[in-house]
C-alpha cells in the first residue's frame, strides 16, 4: 500500500502518520507520504487552494488517500465562505476523481457538524443539515467523495483532542490550559454539548477501516458528554490547578458562527466492526498529565 496523507501535520493528520508508522508492516505499507500546507523537511508541501498543488498531489504514486485537511475553524469559514469552498469541496472532489482514475481507496474526515444538532444521536443513515457554513463545506465534501465511488468512505468525528501534533495544535486541551493559567475571570460556554474524541482512537478507526475497506458513512465518537466549561474544569483537577475564576457561561455564545447543540454521533457502523473505544475522558486526560503540564511550564 501507498498512502498519500493530506495534513499530516495538524491535530489528527500527525496522530494517524503515527499510527500509519507502527503499523506499516502489519498493513503492508510500502511508503506513506506526508503532505502539509507549509514547507517543513519531510513533508510534500502542497497548498490545496492552488491548481499546482493540487496537481503535486495528484502526481505522487499513491493508491490510498487519507484526506484530513481542510479549514477547521467555523469561525473562519463563515468568513470567508469563497476559500472555505476551495479547500474544504473543490478539492476534496478534486482529489477523490483522481483516486477513481487511478483505482484507488479513499478515506475523507468529516464533522458532526454535518447535523443540526436538535435530535440526538444521529446514526450514519440520518439525514444531514448543517446549520452552519463549515458544516455544509464539509458535507458537501462529503457527497463528492462518496458520489464519486461507493467504495470510498467518509468518517465524521467531533471535537478532537489529543497529544501528537503538540498540545498546542489541540484547541480543547491548550485552550483550556490557558484560561486556567489566566488569573482573569473567565466564563466559559456550558451550554453546548460535547463528545471530545481522542485522536488516538481515531486514527484506530482508520486503521480498521484501511484494513477491511469500509466504504459509505462511519461515525467514531467519544462517549463521554461534556461541556467546554466541564472539560476546563477536569483539566484543572488534573493539573492541580484552581478554576476558582472560570464561571459556566449558561447562554449560548452569541458571536461567531452557529453551533449545533448536541451532535451525538452514534457508532454502529464501526461497533458492527468490534470497533469500541472504552477509556473514559477523564482518564484519558489524567494520562496526558506530563504532557500539560510541559505545556503549562512553557506559557
Ligand atoms: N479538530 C477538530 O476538533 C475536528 C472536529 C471534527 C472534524 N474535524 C476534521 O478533521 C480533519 C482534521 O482536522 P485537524 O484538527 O487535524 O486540522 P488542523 O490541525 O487544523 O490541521 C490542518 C491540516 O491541513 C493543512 N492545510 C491547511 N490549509 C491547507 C491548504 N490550503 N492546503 C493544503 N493543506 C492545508 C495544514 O497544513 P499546515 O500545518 O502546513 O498549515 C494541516 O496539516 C479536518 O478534515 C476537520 O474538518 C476536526
Amino acid at each position: 500500500m501507498k498512502i498519500m496523507l493530506t495534513g499530516a501535520s495538524g491535530l489528527l493528520g500527525a496522530e494517524i502518520a503515527g499510527r500509519l508508522k507502527t503499523c506499516a508492516k502489519e498493513l503492508s505499507i510500502d511508503n506513506i507520504i506526508l503532505h502539509r500546507q507549509s514547507d517543513s523537511p519531510g513533508f510534500l508541501s502542497a497548498d490545496m487552494k492552488t491548481q499546482e498543488g493540487l496537481d503535486l498531489i495528484a502526481d505522487q504514486d499513491w493508491d490510498v488517500i487519507i484526506h484530513t485537511a481542510a479549514e477547521k475553524d467555523p469561525d473562519a469559514c463563515e468568513k470567508d465562505k469563497y476559500n472555505a469552498d476551495i479547500l474544504n469541496v473543490t478539492a476534496t472532489k478534486f482529489l477523490a476523481e483522481k483516486a477513481v482514475e487511478r483505482g484507488a481507496y479513499f478515506i475523507y474526515i468529516s464533522t458532526d457538524y454535518v447535523f443540526p444538532g436538535t435530535n440526538p444521536p444521529y446514526d450514519e443513515d440520518a439525514e444531514p443539515a448543517p446549520i452552519n457554513y463549515y458544516g455544509s463545506t464539509k458535507l458537501r465534501g462529503e457527497v463528492k467523495v462518496l458520489d464519486a465511488s461507493p467504495s470510498f468512505c467518509s468518517l465524521r468525528v467531533p471535537i478532537l483532542y489529543g497529544t501528537a501534533a503538540g498540545v498546542e495544535h489541540s484547541a480543547l486541551l491548550a485552550g483550556s490550559v490557558r484560561m486556567l493559567l489566566d488569573s482573569k475571570e473567565k466564563m466559559v460556554d456550558d451550554t453546548i454539548v460535547r463528545y471530545p474524541t481522542y485522536t488516538g482512537d481515531v486514527a484506530d478507526a482508520v486503521v480498521l477501516l484501511l484494513k477491511k475497506r469500509g466504504s459509505g458513512i462511519y461515525h467514531c465518537s467519544g462517549k463521554d458528554k461534556s461541556t467546554k466549561y466541564q472539560v476546563c474544569v477536569d483539566i484543572a483537577h488534573v493539573l492541580g490547578l484552581s478554576h476558582a475564576h472560570i464561571f459556566p457561561q449558561e447562554n449560548p455564545p452569541s458571536s461567531g458562527a452557529r453551533r449545533p447543540y448536541d451532535c451525538h454521533l452514534n457508532m454502529k457502523r464501526l461497533n458492527e466492526l468490534g470497533f469500541d473505544p472504552v477509556m473514559p475522558l477523564h482518564d484519558r486526560l489524567m494520562s496526558f498529565r506530563k504532557e500539560l503540564s510541559k505545556y503549562l511550564n512553557t506559557l
